[in-house]
């Protein structure tokens, strides 16, 4: 099983759309919104403001992760969607992926990174997962995206500001 994570080019836009599409979680209302960001990324890469990585399972595309850094603030980064391949699930790939995007904000000096998800069951997985991996729920925000369905923030401190601050120095 060899897994491979590099950035997403226009060639994985139909598989990563199946991927969205075969993925229970999400409504038909958020793939037109993943859509868009994925086309947005497509367009300019360099200037939309998202980075988006592709996750391969022997050579095969299973999943991506979508984050980017957060308008006027001084370095956080949202991470914005990411999903797998319902049938490739719990074989390390998301694992891959948030790490291989944690590198790359780290790269470019990025502090905080943040998740908001949403507090029904069928996200409870995915919080775990986030969860497992060093994120803190640091906010709820009740009723939020429907009536009972509350507004989770999580948050995980990718550097310190005295590291940043030294990184940027010797940059
Ligand atoms: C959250 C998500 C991206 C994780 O991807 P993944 O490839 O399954 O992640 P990994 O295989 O690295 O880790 C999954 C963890 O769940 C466990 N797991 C076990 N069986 C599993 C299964 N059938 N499906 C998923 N996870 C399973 C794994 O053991 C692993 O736990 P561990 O790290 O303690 O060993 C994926 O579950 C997903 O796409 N969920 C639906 C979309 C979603 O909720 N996205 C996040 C919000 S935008």
């Amino acid at each position: 099983m060899a897994i491979n994570i590099r950035p997403m080019t226009r060639e994985d836009k139909l598989s990563i759309m199946q991927v969205l599409r075969n993925t229970p979680e999400f409504k038909p209302s958020e793939l037109v919104v993943a859509e868009e960001v994925i086309d947005s990324y497509l367009g300019d890469p360099c200037r939309s403001g998202y980075h988006i990585l592709v996750g391969e399972l022997n050579s095969v595309v299973a999943g991506y992760i979508c984050f980017g850094p957060t308008p006027l603030t001084d370095a956080t980064w949202d991470i914005y969607w990411m999903a797998v391949a319902p049938d490739k699930q719990g074989q390390g790939i998301g694992s891959a992926l948030l790490k291989s995007a944690e590198e790359n904000i780290r790269e470019v000096e990025g502090r905080l990174a943040i998740i908001e998800t949403s507090s029904i069951s069928a996200y409870e997985k995915a919080r775990h997962f986030h969860i497992r991996h060093g994120y803190e729920t640091v906010a709820r925000v009740p009723d939020f995206y429907a009536p009972g369905d509350d507004k989770l923030i999580l948050r995980r401190q990718l550097r310190s500001y005295q590291e940043k601050k030294e990184a940027k120095h010797r940059g």
